[in-house]
């Protein structure tokens, strides 16, 4: 038979409850209360207490010895080790891991944990990701060989520190199940030990269950609801209370610090207004992230998060995508930056004229910029007018800003010369070709962004841009790589003049390309487009990996097929939340993007600051739009929906209670400015 143990992690040591392990929880200390529960989950043969080898974790240790539970001593911060050592000294088959802060475990559900393992034959299993059930009932079983295998090969500490991270991030590799609850809304509630507030909360609870010695879930849960008097650490109570509720204390602590350090020599503490403090709730949300893994990433603080902005889109295939990762390691034993260009430049310029359909040419850059305004500039040199016309976001050169409200810097001579147009609108440009024509180099324009062309609008700009000598230029920064492997151009038919890639064609390596017809292209021989690392070659060999990858795998129909899957259910969501009108998302699936309208006085960006709050505290990093990549699972999307769920339950309360504004930590999220608008 396979020795089943439970291990209970346990130290003295906690930022903000020091000694909560020893204290007193009604009747018991909370590690009497956590081991008495492990010693009852069915199937469990023998209960370790795993604790640190330092002197002030002595404590634990002798109560370990006063009441005759096992006890097994490591590392302070190399967990994972001590969890192995603990599971090699109880000669373990399966460990199920139990932390003691959690007061309440529920030996019923740990031993369904077990169960889950057992008949699916997983080598892991978990009852948190997604979190379904109540936080503080978590518990992880493994096969001994499963760990083992952690504890030899992890080496990030993160991973050392937190145990099982390095084993949930190989779903590919260890079979991993999770438990679900069959009652649904329960994820949002809270019974961990961290804080005092908890402590007085649990002790109210354990003390209206005081003749239970170990009650299951549903006892705590109709007690939780009952107790006045005391903060109710839960999720739910945050919608109640709002700001500064227990159940966020201290969660982004490592972010906020951060950010002080950055700011005082970066400024706005970013490289990148869309991932800066600026469009995140404020003091409430991570803006520092350590790691990702497939759809995931953890901020500085530890907390996981599914990834829903992808890193502003190039992350198309996941983080740490295997094959992407496998040539990046080939190439940089080659080298990185070289002295004259390497084959891999001809070899994905091939790629690119394979796949797309405007594409005869290529040239290569780092950032989507770098090619917009390529294009923009051969335009001009290839019909001798200036003005250009554009519609959605291109970059931050002077041509593009200097039209938007951010144009602070741009010399109004610059400015003078693009206009906005909005889209789906052919008698706007019709009006400015006839007037205007023979001073307009170029309609630059995204393909599809907040709404999808109406049909035939593409068709009849190309058909405009070819009858007055106009360059049409597609924008694919975003659509190139998640329309379909020849972009939007490819999708809906239409074949453009020039088009600039960037984004997720190196699924995160910097790398962008401006393409089209080769007698424009060839203009580039004189034109003045030229940098330092246009043809870097780690980027290069990520690219050539990312478009493999994206055709072998049918990567863009899983994109629509997920993203589609994953918005319908959302937009249901939101329709029963009562919300349709408020809430919306807007666009195409590979890419839909999230829109806030105004409920009575309530500011649409008031709505979006609490949604984001919401979302972020319960594990979904989301800002504009869900950014779907291929390596989002069902997990992921089980997950993103009981954060709906939570964020909209949120929002419609504070819509009909009026005090929205009391709910969030600071000033609303104000857009960096707004181009994606529709006719
Ligand atoms: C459609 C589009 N074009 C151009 C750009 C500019 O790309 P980058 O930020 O890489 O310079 C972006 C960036 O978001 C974009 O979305």
């Amino acid at each position: 038979m396979t020795n089943t143990v439970a291990i209970i992690q346990a130290r003295m040591g906690s930022s903000r409850l020091p000694g909560k392990v020893l204290m007193p929880l009604g009747d018991r200390v909370v590690l009497a209360r956590v081991t008495d529960a492990a010693r009852t989950i069915p199937g469990v043969d023998d209960v370790w207490v795993a604790t640190s080898d330092l002197s002030g974790d002595d404590a634990v240790a002798t109560w370990c010895a006063e009441n005759t539970v096992d006890c097994f001593r490591g590392s302070e911060t190399d967990v994972l080790a001590r969890f192995a050592g603990a599971a090699a000294q109880a000669d373990a088959g399966i460990v199920l891991r139990i932390t003691a802060d959690c007061p309440f475990l529920d030996p019923a559900v740990a031993g369904q944990v077990l169960t889950l393992l057992r008949r699916t034959g997983a080598g892991y299993a978990n009852n948190f990701d997604p979190r379904t059930w109540p936080d503080g009932l978590d518990c992880e079983a493994m096969r001994r060989d499963v760990l083992d295998a952690a504890a030899r090969e992890a080496t990030r500490d993160y991973d050392r520190e937190h145990v099982t991270p390095y084993i949930r991030a190989r779903r590919d590799r260890f079979r991993i199940e999770s438990l679900v609850c069959p009652i649904p809304g329960l994820g949002t509630e809270r019974w961990t030990l961290d804080t005092e507030t908890d402590l007085d909360h649990l002790s109210a609870i354990a003390d209206k269950l005081i003749d239970l010695p170990t009650p299951g879930f549903l006892d705590v849960l109709e007690v939780a609801d009952k107790i006045d008097g005391t903060a109710h650490p839960t999720a739910g109570a945050s919608h109640q209370t709002g700001v500064g509720d227990s159940s966020n204390e201290g969660r982004y602590a490592t972010s906020q610090a951060l950010l002080e350090r950055a700011e005082k020599t970066i400024p706005l503490g970013s490289q990148t207004f869309s991932k800066s403090r600026i469009q995140y709730p404020e003091n409430n949300a991570p803006l520092f992230l350590s790691h990702g893994e497939g759809g995931r990433v953890w901020d500085v603080d530890g907390n996981e998060y599914v990834d829903l902005v992808s890193g502003l889109l190039p992350i198309v295939l996941g983080y740490r995508d295997p094959d992407v990762d496998a040539a990046l390691r080939r190439q940089l034993s080659a080298g990185i930056t070289f002295s004259l260009a390497t084959e891999l430049e001809a070899e994905l310029a091939e790629r690119l004229v394979r796949q797309v359909p405007c594409a005869e040419m290529v040239r290569f850059g780092k950032n989507g910029s770098d090619a917009t305004s390529a294009a923009a500039r051969l335009a001009r040199a290839a019909t001798g007018r200036d003005r250009l016309l554009m519609c959605g976001y291109h970059g931050w050169q002077d041509w593009y800003i200097g039209a938007t409200a951010r144009h602070l810097g741009v010399p109004n001579a610059v400015r003078e010369l693009s206009t906005m147009i909005p889209f789906n609108d052919l008698g706007i440009v019709e009006d400015h070709f006839r007037k205007d024509s023979d001073n307009i180099a170029a309609l630059i324009l995204e393909p599809a962004s907040a709404e999808e062309p109406q049909p035939g609008y593409l068709e009849g700009l190309r058909e405009l841009c070819t009858r007055h000598g106009v360059i049409l230029i597609f924008d694919e920064v975003i659509t190139g790589c998640r329309w379909s492997p020849g972009g939007a151009q490819a999708h809906y038919g239409v074949t453009p003049d020039l088009s600039s890639f960037g984004k997720a064609m190196g699924n995160g390596m910097p790398i962008s390309a401006i393409v089209g017809r080769a007698d424009i292209m060839t203009l580039m021989e004189d034109i003045f487009f030229s940098a330092t690392f246009g043809g870097e070659a780690l980027s290069l060999a990520a690219a050539i990996a990312t478009l493999d990858k994206i055709e072998a795998h049918a990567v863009t129909d899983k994109l629509w097929a997920y993203g589609g899957d994953l918005k319908q259910a959302a937009e249901a969501r939101i329709e029963r939340a009562g919300l349709a009108g408020v809430i919306r998302l807007r666009g195409a699936a590979p890419w839909a993007i999230l829109a806030f309208a105004d409920r009575g006085d309530t500011t649409g960006a008031a709505i979006k600051t609490l949604f984001l709050q919401e979302m972020l505290n319960a594990g979904v990093l989301v800002n504009a739009s869900h950014n779907v990549s291929y390596a989002h699972n069902a997990a992921d999307r089980d997950l993103v929906l009981s954060a709906y769920d939570r964020a909209l339950t949120s929002v419609s309360d504070a819509l009909s209670k009026g005090d929205l504004l009391a709910r969030i930590a600071g000033k609303p999220i104000e857009p960096v400015f707004s181009v994606r608008k529709s006719a």
